[in-house]
Formats: C-alpha cells, structure tokens, sequence
C-alpha cells in the first residue's frame, strides 16, 4: 500500500509524501482503486476513537473526472464507519477548487478557516461532515 500511494502522489501532487509517512497499522485506512490492473487513484487516512480524518486523497492526471475521486472517496468513508468513527475531518487548500467541489458533493461542510496555513495568502479549510449512512447504502448510521 505505500509504495502504490507513493507512486500516485509522485504524479498527482506539488508536494508528495515520502513512502513510510504511510502508515500500515491499526489506526490507518488505506483505499486504491485500480484500472487495468495499474493502481490510479487512493484515500488514506486514520481513524481514532470515534473520529477520522481523511489525511491525503489523489487520483493520477490521466484519469481524473471520470468519478473515480468520488468513488474512493465513499469507499474511505464507508470504511471509516465500519471502523467507528461517526464523524470524518479533512483539510485542504481554500484554493484547491476541484478538491473542495469533491468534499461539498459528499456532504462536507466548511468549519474553519485557517488562514496563511500553508504559507503566505494559502489559506486552509478545515472540513467535515458526519458518517450517517442511510440502509439502501448499508446500513450504517
Ligand atoms: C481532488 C481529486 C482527488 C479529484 O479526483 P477525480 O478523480 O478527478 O474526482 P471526480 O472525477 O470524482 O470529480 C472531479 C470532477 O469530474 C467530474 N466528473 C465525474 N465523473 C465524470 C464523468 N464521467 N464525465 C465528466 N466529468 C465527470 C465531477 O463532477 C467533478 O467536476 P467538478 O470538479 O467540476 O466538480 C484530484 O483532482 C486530485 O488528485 N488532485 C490532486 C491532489 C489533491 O489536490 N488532493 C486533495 C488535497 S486535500
């Protein structure tokens, strides 16, 4: 799983993780979604008593808006709800507009801003959103 996330994020963002700042332990999640056997797109991110946070999510250049950020996406969250957790926290760069379009559309709601986070005029946004899955959606709630 880290070599696979790794080898996207290399391609995908401005500033990738190195390979073990992925964990592989009980307090992680972990999701790729494969085409044609190659490893395209991923979620990854920790659960901690009854809270997640989505810590990275990536799809490859190649393949973006074709749904698969959303489909990883509600894998990860399904999983986190499996796990525990009832609520899910992310953030991300008020600027990165594709990423927050994504969130809004899967029910995250802005919180906070925090701003200069991430450098001068980079400001962050701190999301979430509640795990409530209805039963048509298997049931968690
Ligand atoms: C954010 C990111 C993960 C989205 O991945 P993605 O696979 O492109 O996501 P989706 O395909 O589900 O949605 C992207 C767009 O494609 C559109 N789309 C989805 N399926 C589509 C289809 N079949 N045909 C046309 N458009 C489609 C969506 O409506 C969405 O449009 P919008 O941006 O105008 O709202 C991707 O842009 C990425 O890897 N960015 C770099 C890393 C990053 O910024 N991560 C977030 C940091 S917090």
């Amino acid at each position: 799983m880290p070599v696979e996330f790794h080898t996207i994020e290399i391609e995908a963002v401005a500033d990738p993780w190195q390979v073990d700042a992925f964990a592989c332990d009980d307090l992680h999640i972990g999701v790729s979604g494969e085409e044609s056997g190659l490893a395209v797109c991923f979620a990854y991110g920790s659960v901690i008593a009854d809270e997640a946070e989505l810590l990275r999510i990536a799809t490859l250049p190649a393949y973006r808006s074709r749904g698969l950020g959303h489909e990883i996406l509600s894998r990860f969250l399904r999983q986190a709800a499996t796990r525990g957790a009832s609520v899910v926290f992310l953030e991300v760069e008020l600027d990165n507009t594709k990423a927050r379009r994504l969130y809004e559309r899967m029910g995250f709601a802005t919180t906070y801003v925090r701003n200069n986070y991430y450098g001068p005029g980079r400001h962050a946004a701190m999301m979430r959103r509640e795990l409530k899955f209805p039963a048509s959606q298997g049931g968690i709630s």
